[in-house]
């Protein structure tokens, strides 16, 4: 049996980030390739569930039996046990997208070589950013015609604001793409076959040395010239690869290959599992004292809570992420913010006919517990005499909004109680307009799905009816400044930012765009501004 350590230190928690079609679905599917989980690409990813990663990981489930909920997916590989956090894009995108990448100890970033990067690879690096993950790049689609490496790295630079550091070099690109160059071995990597053919099985690699003349035949004399000149470009650049600063989420090791054909995943793979580090310490916020992953006692936070949608099965999942200690099935914790002991029940996935019960998990890993409606969005819940709490979740910036109003007058304690407990558990964001009442509300979402489960909820577990009126407002931010030491309702704004209040009495201005957040901290020199709500 291994040890606690041991068991705590084997464990890479991350999450992949990308723009839709940047190709995340498919580096996924291609990593459990190379890790044994599945035998052959494509089996996961068919055209019907291609845009639903619940139903990808169901699918992988029943194909390995190996445990999976609707939020991350484990494996185990190299000695290490890995578990990648589903972050829903597309339609599905949401908070939880964001709330999910609090639970992650590093992320992978990944770009489309044709087009870089792209809008929400901006705003799902910012989350990031904010918690200061290292954050690894890998520049997907090189058998495709792509921009120019260099300028790639640079538009991730100068956008992102990261520095960066190419882990390995393309050799050739579009339909003549044939490898990379590793960095640190000095090899080429050349992929012999045709991977191009539907990358279902791993790629063969053939190892060179550059500079050798065999090179000219494996990759062509042209492709062999260019890359020497590239490397010397490189090597000539003053520098240095810095572990500190990628841990620190200030340098990120970037990646080129192609998840389709497979090409330069796997050394990916390897590097990212050597650099990327394993679980991440959190701060007790009641004492200020840092608590190690490998404190013998369990604690940890609920980052994401999913409502059944199934009228039958009302209950709800919490995911945990696991800060310290090990976790088993049926163990008691206190839970802080409900202020008693629970016993801490494993909930499985959404689909109630495809159980995955997790039975013990460590620090690192996610677990969903059942909740009768007891748990918020951040809570804290810890085993052991010694209680922690960790710091909230922030509230992320919601892009779009809309004025909520009941339909029914009647039915006002229905709906003030629905929106109240909707936003409580973190499905939706609610505002109130500064001086208005609770008949209508501003509701602020992050994907605009988010407005539908809203209305179905309300609907069906309130028996509430609402009208939803679209605002024009896009861009929305907390004021910081100490409650009472500025006059809100006095700062000179643009006629149409307006002036609101979250559900902790917080307090924000929403503006219809980026041109009228400038004027207003133009013009309130004393305002101080930020994109996140309750950042400790
Ligand atoms: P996402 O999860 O980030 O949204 O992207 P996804 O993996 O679904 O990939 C989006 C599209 O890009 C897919 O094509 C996929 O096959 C393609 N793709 C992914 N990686 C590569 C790559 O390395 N090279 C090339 N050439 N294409 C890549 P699709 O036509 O939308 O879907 P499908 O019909 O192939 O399923």
């Amino acid at each position: 049996m291994a040890s606690l350590a041991d068991q705590i230190s084997s464990r890479r928690t991350f999450a992949i980030i990308s723009h839709p079609d940047a190709g995340k679905t498919t580096l996924t599917e291609k990593l459990l390739l190379y890790t044994g989980t599945i035998q052959s690409a494509g089996s996961v990813k068919g055209k019907q569930n291609a845009r639903h990663a619940v139903s990808d990981w169901m699918d992988i489930e029943k194909q390995r039996g190996i445990s999976v909920t609707s939020s991350v997916l484990q494996f185990t590989y190299g000695g290490c046990c890995v578990n990648i956090l589903d972050t829903p894009g597309h339609q599905d995108f949401s908070e939880d997208t964001y709330r999910t990448l609090m639970a992650a100890d590093a992320a992978v970033m990944v770009i489309d070589g044709a087009k870089g990067v792209e809008a929400q690879t901006k705003k799902l690096f910012r989350v990031c950013a904010l918690r200061g993950i290292p954050i690894f790049t890998f520049v997907n689609k090189m058998d495709r015609e792509t921009r120019d490496p260099f300028d790639l790295m640079e538009e991730v630079e100068n956008v992102l604001g990261i520095r960066t550091y190419p882990m390995n070099w393309p050799i050739g690109n579009g339909r003549d793409f044939r490898g990379v160059f590793d960095r640190a071995s000095r090899h080429v990597l050349a992929f012999e076959g045709d991977g191009r053919a539907n990358g279902t099985k791993k790629v063969e690699e053939v190892e060179a040395t550059l500079g050798d003349a065999a090179l000219n035949e494996l990759i062509g004399e042209n492709n062999h010239k260019n890359l020497m000149d590239d490397i010397e470009l490189l090597d000539g650049a003053d520098s240095e690869f810095d572990l500190d600063a990628v841990l620190s989420g200030k340098l990120s090791p970037v990646f080129f290959g192609s998840a389709l054909t497979n090409f330069g995943v796997e050394p990916f793979l390897k590097d990212f599992l050597r650099l990327a580090p394993g679980p991440s310490t959190h701060v007790d916020s009641l004492t200020g004292e840092v608590v190690e992953p490998t404190r013998e006692e369990f604690s940890g936070f609920v980052f994401k809570i999913q409502a059944n949608m199934d009228k039958n099965h009302r209950d709800r999942i919490a995911f945990v992420r696991i800060c310290s200690g090990k976790f088993e099935r049926g163990m008691e914790a206190y839970h802080m913010q409900g202020g008693r002991k629970i016993k801490l029940a494993t909930g499985t996935t959404m689909m109630a006919d495809d159980r995955a019960i997790v039975d013990e998990a460590y620090a690192g890993d996610i677990v969903g517990l059942f909740d009768p409606g007891i748990f918020s969005i951040g809570d804290t819940l810890c085993a052991g005499k010694k209680h922690v709490q960790f710091a909230g979740i922030p509230t992320f910036a919601p892009e779009h909004f809309a004025r909520i109003t009941q339909v029914d007058t009647l039915k006002r304690k229905q709906f003030v109680k629905g929106m109240e407990q909707l936003a409580m558990e973190g499905a939706v964001q609610i505002f109130r307009e500064l001086g208005a009442g609770m008949e209508s509300v501003i509701v602020g979402v992050v994907g605009t799905l988010q407005f539908e489960v809203l209305e179905q909820r309300l609907k069906s577990e309130y028996h509430v009816e609402v009208r939803r009126q679209p605002l024009p407002y896009t861009d929305i931010r907390w004021i910081l400044n100490e409650p009472g030491s500025i006059d809100i309702a006095g700062l000179s704004l643009t006629r149409d930012t307006l002036r609101v209040e979250d559900m902790r009495g917080g307090k924000l201005l929403l503006f219809t765009s980026p041109w009228n957040v400038d004027w207003a901290a133009d013009h309130n020199k004393e305002l101080k501004l930020s994109e996140f709500g309750n950042v400790e």
